[in-house]
């Protein structure tokens, strides 16, 4: 477990422009030894970022990269009682915060890299360093754990929203019920959910999100499912910081607004316009390999799928996978 530092950020900054910086120069503006630079350098090289390296010359960036910057983040939520933690390598931002259960205070954390990260279904979820969003967030709600059904979707819309802040509304990004963020059939993130009830009738979610932001396709990424990128989508970099900072702001929004009561009601509206699977001939699989077929119908106010059954019948289900037939 590494804590992400600001040397190393600083470092990526200054390799930022593409072209060669040698290893003095970089020391002296950050106030560091040559050898602390080539150490960091060397770090940077473990988790797999590309730099040149020529002699005299310095070192190179291949790629662009922008590293998470915690002070930046935590400055726009100064103001606020939040406890939000910034790790270089994790082996999963869920595993990690689940250990503080209960806790009584919204807490985040971020990490640049997971290599054990987790999926919905137990599945792994690839988590390369520096390219992707990989964050958890613990929140307490003075409600009883029936009252939270939903609210799996409302993460959904809630991450949606701070798309829709960054790269505007031009990109139809939807959501696959229950909580897949998904662009033209293709995965951009997942969301997994946990909630856990206390013997005095409160409870919490440990909320984990998975965007994939600058991660290009090529012969070191292995996912089964078909996937892309903001990056993909938009054919540009993305500063992953201002973009956290707008998912971690509309997450508190959203999670608001919940838990001062209406549920998935309130956001019913702004479901049906993001919701991918509307009138798509689907298959779900509601787990044991139990699947059921027919036409998706929308969700109802708890937030399960309404499946038209080829009889004409609707069944409504609480959760499973689903995938679209044609
Ligand atoms: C899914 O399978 O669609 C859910 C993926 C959730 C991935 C995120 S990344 C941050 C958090 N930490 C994890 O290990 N998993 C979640």
């Amino acid at each position: 477990m590494k804590e992400s530092t600001s040397h190393l950020v600083r470092v990526v900054n200054i390799l930022q422009d593409g072209e060669y910086h040698d290893g003095t120069s970089i020391g002296k503006k950050l106030n560091i030894t040559r050898s602390a630079v080539w150490k960091i350098i060397k770090k940077l090289t473990q988790y797999n970022i590309s730099i040149n390296s020529i002699k005299h010359k310095g070192y190179a960036l291949q790629e662009p990269l922008v590293l998470l910057d915690k002070n930046f983040i935590t400055d726009a939520f100064k103001a606020e009682d939040l406890q939000i933690e910034v790790f270089e390598s994790l082996p999963s931002t869920h595993t990690y915060l689940r250990s503080f259960m209960p806790a009584y205070n919204v807490r985040f954390c971020i990490a640049e890299e997971q290599t054990d990260g987790k999926g919905r279904f137990n599945r792994k979820w690839h988590a390369p360093f520096g390219q992707n969003i990989y964050l958890s967030c613990i929140y307490p709600f003075q409600k009883d754990i029936s009252e939270l059904s939903g609210l799996s979707l409302v993460v959904g819309i809630a991450v949606i929203s701070a798309l829709k802040e960054v790269i505007g509304d031009q990109v139809a990004i939807g959501l696959k019920w229950p909580n897949d963020l998904v662009y033209q059939g293709k995965k951009v993130g997942g969301i997994l959910i946990e909630v856990q009830g206390e013997s005095n009738g409160t409870c919490q979610a440990l909320i984990g999100i998975g965007i994939n932001i600058n991660m290009l396709h090529n012969e070191t990424v292995h996912i089964e499912k078909e996937w892309t990128s903001l990056r993909e989508i938009l054919g540009s970099y993305l500063d992953r910081n201002t973009f956290c900072v707008s998912l971690m702001r509309c997450v508190l929004k959203y999670l608001e607004l919940f838990a001062i009561g209406g549920g998935l009601a309130l956001f019913y509206e702004e479901w049906q316009k993001v919701d991918a699977l509307n009138g798509q001939t689907i298959e779900i699989n509601t787990g044991n390999d139990m699947r059921v077929k027919g036409i998706a119908r929308g969700v109802n106010f708890l937030g399960y799928l309404i499946l038209e059954k080829e009889n004409g019948e609707m069944q409504y289900i609480a959760a499973g996978e689903a995938s679209i037939l044609y």
